[in-house]
């Protein structure tokens, strides 16, 4: 069992999915945890969860200036956990639609960069930062290429940082497909469809759990001989 006993951690994205069981395995490894989102409502919710050890923050990660005050006033923290993303552009090339493939860099990626850019005079010299990213980035899956392009410009900014930022550690986590609200747009018989062919395909024959992904997030975090890393908790769904 992982103990991050006295340490700090700051999720954004924390609210809902991945985020949230993250935040609530983190609170029972002993950590200190700060969950950060745009919806009070969400965090609200999210907050029902814990008794002690979390405090919730509004903040929409892809406006400069909020991220910028946003670390201004946070203490110094241990750890930086970026899961959140809004507005995934699904779809083939042929049909994408321009702004919405805009819309989702706008969000995602200047999301993590700004947030990692923002909170490094925050984050100790033994701490680190975790981006989540996405299988889309790791295997050619018709329909994703706007997932894979945004994604995958994730995962080559983590290597990259993982040499600039040291001793800081800077790691990914590819997701495969994982039941969480942000599926919740779709209709539920092609939800359910989408989710019955991954686990068919996926060699571990099952969709994902957000604890699937936040036991990896917490392995990541606490493993300090581990940095540069790509780390796909995907079911196996790159192999198949
Ligand atoms: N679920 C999957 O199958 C899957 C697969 C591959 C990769 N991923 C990736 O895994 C990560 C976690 O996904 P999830 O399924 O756990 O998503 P989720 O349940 O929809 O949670 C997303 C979180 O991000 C927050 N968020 C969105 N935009 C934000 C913004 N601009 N500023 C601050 N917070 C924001 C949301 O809160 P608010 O809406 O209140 O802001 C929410 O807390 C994402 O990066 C996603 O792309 C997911």
């Amino acid at each position: 069992m992982v103990t991050l006993e006295g340490q700090k951690v700051v999720v954004i994205g924390g609210s809902s999915g991945m985020g949230l069981a993250t935040a609530k395995m983190l609170v029972h490894s002993g950590a200190q945890v700060v969950i950060a989102g745009r919806s009070e409502r969400k965090l609200s919710n999210a907050m029902s969860y814990f008794s002690t050890g979390v405090k919730a923050l509004i903040l929409d990660f892809s406006i400069e200036e909020s991220v910028k005050t946003f670390f201004a006033t946070l203490d110094g923290f241990d750890h930086l956990v970026l899961t959140a993303d809004g507005f995934p552009a699904w779809g083939a090339i042929k049909d994408i639609d321009t702004a919405a493939l805009r819309k989702d860099f706008d969000n995602k990626f200047w999301g993590y960069f700004l947030s990692a850019k923002y909170a490094l005079p925050n984050i100790r010299e033994d701490g680190s930062i975790t981006f989540i990213s996405g299988a889309a980035s790791r295997k050619a899956i018709t329909g994703t290429s706007g997932l894979a392009a945004v994604n995958g410009a994730i995962v080559a900014m983590a290597m990259t940082l993982a040499k600039e930022l040291a001793p800081i550690r800077v790691n990914a986590i590819s997701p495969g497909l994982v039941e969480t609200a942000a599926y919740d747009w779709m209709e539920p018989e092609a939800r359910a469809a989408m989710f019955e062919h991954f686990a068919e395909v996926a060699p571990v024959k099952r969709i994902g759990k957000p604890d699937d992904i936040a036991e990896a997030i917490l392995f990541v975090i606490s493993n300090t001989f581990l940095t540069g890393a790509v780390i796909d908790v995907d079911g196996g769904i790159r192999l198949s």
